[in-house]
């Protein structure tokens, strides 16, 4: 693909969103998720970590139906009044509060993580910060997943982080690595989808 294609297409998921009423483009990847492996269903409970500026929580709360919850947590977390009932965002910093914020709201089928940290443009420091922050979600993952649950999180790729991506596949059935149409160009994320928890082994 030229340089101006990519172009091309970086504007169009931009203008979908926009044109959709979701805040961040970055919804098409879930979407892409979502059909290919039918991620949510009815009455289902989501924690979406790292939510703001809220298109995933927006997409999963329609997936999931008045019946079922999401439960967004960020950092830095955008204007609740925004959301439909059956999601509710609430601040949390992931690296330093624990699980037992959101133990009220779960167990969770789902849980993502789109979190990313605040990228420096060392490649090392910024791939070190998006292990230290997936290593985190996976911690909530852990206590928080319903048997079965999934968990769908994003990385910056890094040779520590395979060990890290073997590890977290220790607790599920299944694991698939993913890199969406909507990845912009030259980013090092790719996602990492973990189906059927299975506890600790
Ligand atoms: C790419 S954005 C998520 C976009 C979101 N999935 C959406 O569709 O609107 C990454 C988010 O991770 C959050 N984040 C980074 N570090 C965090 C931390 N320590 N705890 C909680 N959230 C964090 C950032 O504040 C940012 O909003």
């Amino acid at each position: 693909m030229t340089i101006k294609d990519r172009k091309r297409l970086d504007d169009y998921y931009s203008q979908k969103a926009r044109k959709e009423n979701y805040p961040a483009r970055s919804v098409w990847k879930l979407e892409e998720f979502d059909a290919k492996y039918r991620l949510f269903r009815a009455g289902q409970r989501v924690l979406d970590l790292g939510c703001a500026p809220g298109s995933w929580s927006l997409y999963a709360g329609k997936a999931v139906g008045p019946g079922g919850l999401v439960l967004g947590l960020d950092v830095a977390p955008p204007e609740a009044s925004g959301f439909p009932g059956n999601v509710i965002i609430r601040g949390a910093d992931l690296l330093t509060d624990g699980p037992d914020l959101a133990a009220g709201y779960g167990p969770f089928q789902v849980i993502l993580s789109d979190m990313a940290p605040r990228t420096s443009g060392r490649k090392e420091i910024d791939q070190a910060k998006s292990l230290g922050l997936c290593s985190m979600a996976l911690g909530w993952a852990k206590a928080l997943s319903a048997p079965g649950g999934d968990f769908l999180f994003k990385i910056f790729q890094s040779p520590d982080g395979d060990g890290f991506l073997k590890e977290v596949g220790s607790y599920y059935e299944k694991q698939v690595r993913l890199k969406p149409r909507a990845t912009r160009k030259g980013s090092q994320e790719i996602f990492v989808l973990n189906r059927g928890f299975r506890g600790e082994t």
